[in-house]
This record gives structure tokens, sequence and C-alpha cells, in this order.
């Protein structure tokens, strides 16, 4: 999804691989992992390494793997040293995590050097389970991810689809892709945990007859790029999204509302919006709508077609009015004059916040260069991919909110 390079430079990561057929993922995994800057220790159980070698680990992590208790360190105690004291480990991610680990780990059991060092760690355990449709469904193994779940352990799917076995259903592991975004999130810092956000993102289309519209170039990358920095920072997400290209894409980040027109965002933010604590106005909302749609396809035929057109309603300006409103956020999206048209659509809605960016800058591209405006002045965030900015806008909002850093 974003580019990985430096998400985690600096941090530690022990990658577990355990004894199933989706280990040939952790080696994409793991290179993953360094190409984000991670420092990747990896611990194979003996029944891993039955599946992919040690040695293909050893060449994507560019270190020593480990997998057995009896391996030997400088002080025989890889078990704790992986994990624990001066560089010690950020996260420990088992993917895949088979059944049979998963039921260890539940019980404290510390018959191997993964589930020893997993007892033995001070930092957080997220898990990738992969196994069987079958084995997935049984009340044991859900008893034991409940009970993983209330432990602290961090659950990441499983997928459902197509298994090795030829069955279908629930019980492969995530993307390797995935399982890194997963981690990469859950790494970042919590400063809106316990709030809620309400975003729209994406164009508005507003119908002419059954087959024509007007609408304009918004891609809703921002909007979703925001609604998973909000996500990642603990808040709890509600995105109401226009027409946009990522209809089909995974949605883990967020409740999705997917609308078409003007008419349908504001009336689905309006019955949204009880509880919000945030509201970001990201769409690209049409200002005027055809005062009527055709209901068959309008034929070709005089010279000009006049088309009466009525202005939509400004959903951003009603709910900044309302006496109950959540911490409003407000796009500008200018061709020119920035800072002026700004800080002036600031004022006309009353808003804490709003983000300017130029169109030539952003509009439909991966990356993004915006300016802040609040009642401090203008802030400038550097130019980068859409996560990112995304992640400065979400720091500074709970900067703003005086959320705990
Ligand atoms: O006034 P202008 O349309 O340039 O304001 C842009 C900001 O207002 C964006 O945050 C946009 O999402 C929001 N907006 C809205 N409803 C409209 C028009 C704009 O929420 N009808």
């Amino acid at each position: 999804m974003s580019d990985p390079i430096g998400l985690l430079s600096g941090k530690r990561i022990v990658l577990g691989v355990t004894g199933g057929i989706a280990a040939y993922k952790a080696a994409e995994l793991t290179r993953l992992l360094g190409k984000a800057g991670a420092t990747v220790d990896v611990v194979m159980t003996e029944a891993a390494t039955h599946f992919v070698s040690a040695v293909t680990f050893q060449a994507l992590s560019g270190r020593n793997v480990w997998s057995s208790l009896w391996d030997a360190d400088q002080r025989g105690m890889a078990h704790i040293d992986l994990t624990r004291g001066e560089g010690g480990a950020d996260a420990v991610l088992v993917a895949p995590a088979t059944a049979d680990f998963l039921a260890r780990l539940v019980h404290g059991m510390a018959n191997d050097l993964l589930t020893t060092l997993c007892l033995a760690r001070d930092c957080p355990l997220l898990v990738a389970p992969a196994m069987n449709r079958q084995m997935w469904e049984q009340p044991a193994t859900k008893r034991n991810i409940a009970q993983l779940e209330s432990d602290g352990v961090a659950i990441l799917g499983p997928a459902e689809g197509e298994q090795a076995c030829g069955e279908v259903g629930e019980g492969r592991m995530l993307e390797a892709q995935e399982i890194f975004d997963a981690l990469v999130a859950f790494l970042q810092p919590k400063p809106l945990a316990g709030k809620k956000v309400l975003l729209t993102a994406g164009p508005t289309f507003e119908a002419l007859d059954p087959v024509r519209g007007l609408t304009n170039a918004s891609s809703g990358k921002m909007g979703f790029a925001l609604a998973r920095a909000c996500a990642e920072a603990g808040a709890e997400v509600t995105v109401v999204a226009g027409p946009v290209s990522e209809k089909s894409q995974p949605w883990r980040y967020a409740r999705r509302i997917d609308v078409v027109s003007a008419l349908e965002m504001r009336d689905a933010v309006l019955a949204s919006l009880p509880g919000q604590d945030v509201f970001i106005a990201v769409a690209a909302v049409a200002d005027y709508r055809p005062v009527r749609a055709f209901e068959h396809k309008i034929k070709k035929g005089e010279e000009t077609l006049k088309l009466e057109l009525v202005a939509n309603p400004d959903i951003l300006a009603q709910v900044a009015a309302r006496p109950d409103a959540p911490f409003c956020v407000g796009f500008a999206a200018e061709s020119r004059n920035l800072a002026e048209y700004a800080e002036a659509k600031r004022k006309a809605k009353k808003l804490p916040l709003v983000v300017g960016n130029l169109v030539q800058d952003g509009l439909g591209g991966d990356t993004n260069q915006v300016t802040l405006f609040d009642d401090t002045g203008a802030h400038p965030l550097p130019a980068a991919d859409k996560l990112n900015v995304a992640r400065g806008i979400v720091s500074h909002i709970a900067r703003l909110m005086k959320c705990p850093q």
C-alpha cells in the first residue's frame, strides 16, 4: 500500500515462524520488514523448518536465524536476549501462527524457543493465525483466540478464501503486505484512543440522466489515508465515501458508508454525527447539482443544451454551525492564493483547522504537500506520500485537541 521505506527504521522485530504452509509468505514479510528499516530476528519452530529453510530467512534478514533453545549464543540465553534488554524487540510477530502454536501460547508453555521467548518477553505480541477452516472453526481454537485476545495478544486475520488443502473458508493467513501494514499501524502512537472520527472522502456524482452526471477528479486517496491514520492513532473511524475507485479494495480501518450525491452524503453525515469527537471533511463535494435529473437518457438534438443547477448544501458548514459540533477540520484545495483562500474559508465556516493544498500538488496523485491553518498561523508539512501527510495532520489535530501524545 504505502512506500515501506523508513516506516520501521530503528525498530527491532522478532518474527516467529511456525509450521504451516503459509510459512512461505513469512519470507516476503521478512523482506518487507527489512525494506522498511526494521532489524528482523527470525525464530523458527522445528516444524517451520520443514516448510522453508532457515537459509532463506538468513539471506532475507541478513541475520542469524534461531530455532532451538540449545542454539549456542554468547550467553546461552537466546530466549531472553532476543526480546529484552538494551536493543530489545519492539514487537514479537508470529506469522504464520498454527493452531498448535496458539494452543501452546494460551497455556504459557515453554517447550521450544519461540514459546519460551513469548513467555519471557516484555514487548507486545501479534499473531497471524493460519490453518484449515475446520481447525479455525473448532470451539477449542475459538476459545484459544478469545483467551489470547483477553491476554492482550493482537490477532491479525485470518482471511477467507481458497486454502492449500483445496477447501474454501476462513483460516488462511493474511498476505504479507496486510500483516506488514497491521504491524506498522500497531506501532503508531495512539493520541486519538477512545475518540470517534467521522470523515467524508472522494467526489460526489450529481446525476443528469441515468448515465451522465457532474463530478470531479477527486480520487478519495487523501480521505482514505486520513481514515487509516486516524484508525492507527486509536480512533473509531467512520468514512462516508463518494464514488471512488478504492471501492473494491479491502477495508479494514473503518466503518464505510458509500454514497453517490452530495445530498446523500449530507444525510449520511448527519445520521452518523451523534457521539463523534472529530469531523474531517475531505470530500470534494460538488457545489451544484442539476435542478432535476432526467428519467431517460438525454438525446442529442439542439445546438445548445441549457442545464439549470442549484447549490448543494455545504455539509461542513452545517456540521460546524451546530451547537454540539465536533472538532471540525476542512480542506481547501485551491489553484492559487492558497493562504488567503484557506484562511477565508476557515473564518467563514468557523473551523479550528483547515488543511490547504494546491490542486496541482495533490488531486488524484499519491503524494501531497499541505499547509495547516489554525488560530496560531500557517504550518507547512513536508511533501510526502498521502499516508505520511495524513499522519502529520492527525498528530496536529491531536495537539489542538490537547489529547495526550
Ligand atoms: O468552500 P469549499 O467547497 O472550497 O470548502 C471545502 C471544504 O468544505 C472541504 O473540507 C469540503 O469537504 C467541504 N465541503 C462540504 N460540503 C460542500 C462543499 C464543501 O462539506 N457542499
